[in-house]
């Protein structure tokens, strides 16, 4: 009586597992027009800020370049949408989108002029920005993120 209990929720469980994967297989083949770009970029910003923290706790700033790279390959198709026209989709103030491309174009600048700061090992530098950075995630989470 158990064992067959115990093969039906195995059943079970090969059923949802079969329709996870089919979901997680569909969305990384989702066209790009339908991806969220900016959760993308966030993701590949968010990596980029943890290794921040990295170099800066031990004193590495050579970590920071290649991280930051990514960064700029998820800005720049945010980029490439919004010349094509695509619609970028805010969870909260939307009507507020120029606003946020304004917050998103400085916030861009300073991550340069971190990079930049790290290349040539200016450890104060890149302290500073990363404390100018860290509040910009903040001051953009509570107003665009849900
Ligand atoms: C210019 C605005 C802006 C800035 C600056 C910004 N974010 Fe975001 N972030 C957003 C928005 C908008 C979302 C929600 C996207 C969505 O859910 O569609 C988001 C979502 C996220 C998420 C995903 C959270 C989730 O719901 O899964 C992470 C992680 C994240 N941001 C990290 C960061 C980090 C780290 C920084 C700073 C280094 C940062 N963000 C700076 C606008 C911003």
């Amino acid at each position: 009586m158990k064992s067959k209990i115990f093969i039906r929720h195995l059943f079970c469980a090969g059923i949802l597992g079969t329709a996870f994967i089919g979901t997680a297989a569909w969305s990384q083949t989702k066209p790009e027009s339908e991806t969220n770009l900016i959760l993308e970029e966030m993701a590949a910003l968010d990596r980029a800020f943890k290794t921040v923290i990295d170099a800066l706790v031990l004193g590495d700033m050579q970590r920071i370049p290649p991280a930051l790279k990514e960064v700029a390959e998820a800005r720049e198709k945010v980029e490439q949408a919004i010349k094509t026209g695509q619609k970028i989709l805010l969870p909260k103030n939307q009507s507020q989108l120029r606003e946020f491309l304004r917050l998103d174009e400085q916030f861009h600048v300073d991550l340069e002029e971190l990079n930049k700061s790290a290349q040539t090992d200016q450890k104060k530098a890149v302290r500073n920005y990363a404390h100018k950075i860290l509040d910009a995630c903040v001051v953009c989470h509570e107003k665009y993120r849900k």
